[in-house]
């Protein structure tokens, strides 16, 4: 079985396919960044329209990578959901007609399955069951996990996602949308212990987070240390980023900690475009060996938005006898607790 995956649900399309036999046989992404860098965030009605502009010829080009032709795909698998309704319509709607036009099932997948399922097309795949933390742009969320669809959602942030609060800190301190991995190479120079930032929620029980006061305190900071010109200089704009980067992890394996504990699971799988940051994979690491478990990320670069993922999900779930029948319909807000389980 070879499924297409199509991934348009924000700023990238992501176009992949999946072979049962060989696993992953093309993989080609483009992104947006650079067009909405200027706005300082995503615009969707430009994302919409650039979606429209690349996700063909992707298609296109994903099969000449692969070296196949329309005929030998067997399912079509897009995002449905969540993101933003334009950008999910261009790509439900590209999507369900290929699979009209090659007579073949589709089948809308969720976002967030996707990202939770990347670490599966790693050499070391991690097995069910396990403590999943989804860190992304737009999310940030513990799930039990106890197979492909039995998901218990054990926490989620009350405000801004982690990699929202790493944006917003990172547009603080000068830095261009997104600027996550920018404020994480800024880190790496900061020392340690000038600035000490809140760990939010981490003093009550529970596993939900906050990080919108985070970015707060940075720009408290931020004033606070500014030159008689109002310029801060580079050392602390450094260590700003490093006392920023230390709370949100911090904060991110103390519930972490709780999470393992609480399932009583000894396996941690971290995806989303947060869980690229190095520092967060090797203070997991520390823990998961404290804890003696082990912890599984997807590389690099399937930890933001891409094809393969959705071209994975969709291939478990075609191969499972589900899919999408011709309405085109999109869930801009979709619960990944609503998602049917594949094994009773
Ligand atoms: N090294 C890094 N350290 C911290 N954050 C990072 C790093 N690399 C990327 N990010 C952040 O990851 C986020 C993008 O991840 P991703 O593409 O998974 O999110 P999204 O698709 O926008 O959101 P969602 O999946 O919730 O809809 C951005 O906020 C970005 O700043
Ligand atoms: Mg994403």
């Amino acid at each position: 079985m070879r499924i297409l995956g199509i991934e348009t649900s924000c700023d990238e399309t992501g176009v992949a396919i999946y072979d049962e036999q060989y696993g992953l046989v093309a993989n080609q992404l483009y992104s947006q960044i650079e067009m909405h860098a200027d706005y300082g965030g995503v615009v969707p009605e430009l994302a919409s329209r650039d979606h429209i502009r690349k996700t063909l010829p992707l298609v296109q080009a994903a099969l000449e990578e692969a070296n196949l032709i329309p005929n030998d795909i067997d399912g079509v698998a897009y995002t449905a959901g969540p993101g933003l309704v334009g950008a999910l319509l261009v790509g439900s709607t590209i999507a369900r007609s290929l699979a009209y036009a090659w007579d073949v099932p589709a089948l809308g997948v969720h976002h967030m399955e996707g990202h939770l399922l990347a670490p599966m097309l790693e050499e070391k795949a991690p097995e069910f069951p396990f403590v999943a933390l989804l860190v992304s742009g737009g999310h940030t969320q513990l799930v039990k996990v106890e197979n492909v669809g039995k998901y218990e959602l054990l926490g989620e942030s009350i405000d801004d996602a982690a990699g929202e609060a790493f944006d917003k800190t990172a547009k603080l301190l000068g830095l261009d949308y997104p600027g996550g991995a920018a404020l994480a190479k800024l880190a790496e120079k900061g020392t340690a212990c000038r600035f000490t930032f809140p760990r939010p929620m981490t003093d009550r029980p529970g596993l939900d987070f906050s990080f919108s006061g985070l970015k707060t305190f940075a720009a408290n900071k931020i004033n606070a240390n500014l030159n008689s010109e109002g310029i801060l200089d580079e050392q602390t704009r450094c260590d700003i980023a490093h006392a920023f980067q230390q709370a949100v992890i911090d904060t991110l394996i103390i519930k972490c900690r709780r999470a393992l504990q609480q399932t009583g699971y000894k396996r941690l799988v971290i995806a989303g475009g947060v869980s690229a940051n190095k520092q967060l994979r090797a203070d997991l690491a520390e823990l998961m060996q404290q804890l003696k478990g082990e912890v599984f990320y997807p590389r690099p670069q399937f930890c933001t938005d891409n094809g393969a993922m959705i071209a994975y999900a969709g291939f478990i779930r075609l191969k499972n006898g589900e899919q999408t029948d011709l309405s085109v319909s999109v869930k801009p807000r979709w619960p990944m607790t609503e998602l049917p389980s594949i094994i009773e």
